[in-house]
């Protein structure tokens, strides 16, 4: 049953999902990426920047231990919007689901832009409060 629903949103989110990343792809595109940068800055990379051990940088890093995937979400090129607007309104294990209040479609949208963007085109890792935190703690051991 649950399987069906998220194929239901899946398909459902499908829609919206690729014509905003066409509009990326096809268009000027660097506003939208920035806009989606800051939103994964805000609301992801406390958890999926490239600090080993962040929960999703963790998490992933051993789903996908052997294979060439990248525990780092920035740096996946694998996964489609619809794909990651599912996971961003459902959650999974320790990730929370996100209400629209929180992440409105227009925000996802973005966020989708920048995480389906080519690598060359999304510049570099989003600076860090938490790589911050993981060094500061490092340094105060
Ligand atoms: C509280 C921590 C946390 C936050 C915040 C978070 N995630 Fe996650 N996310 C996780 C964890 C943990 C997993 C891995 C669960 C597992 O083991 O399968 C995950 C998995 C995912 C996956 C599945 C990847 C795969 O290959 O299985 C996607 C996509 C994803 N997150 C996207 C996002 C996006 C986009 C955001 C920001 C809107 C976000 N996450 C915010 C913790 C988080």
């Amino acid at each position: 049953m649950r399987l069906l629903l998220a194929s239901a949103a899946l398909v459902a989110l499908g829609c919206g999902a690729v014509a905003a990343q066409q509009v990326a792809r096809t268009g000027p595109g660097a506003e939208e990426l920035q806009a989606g940068k800051r939103v994964y800055a805000h609301w992801c990379a406390p958890c999926h920047a490239d600090v080993p051990s962040l929960a999703g940088t963790m998490s992933l890093a051993v789903k996908y231990e052997g294979s060439d995937i990248p525990a780092a979400l920035e740096d996946r090129t694998d996964l489609p919007a619809p794909v990651i607007s599912v996971f961003v309104r459902n959650g999974v294990a320790w990730m929370p689901p996100f209400r629209k209040t929180e992440i409105s479609d227009a925000d996802l949208a973005q966020l989708n832009a920048y995480l389906t963007a080519p690598l060359e085109d999304r510049g570099a890792h989003v600076p860090l409060l938490a790589e911050e935190m993981v060094r500061m703690q490092e340094g105060g051991e």
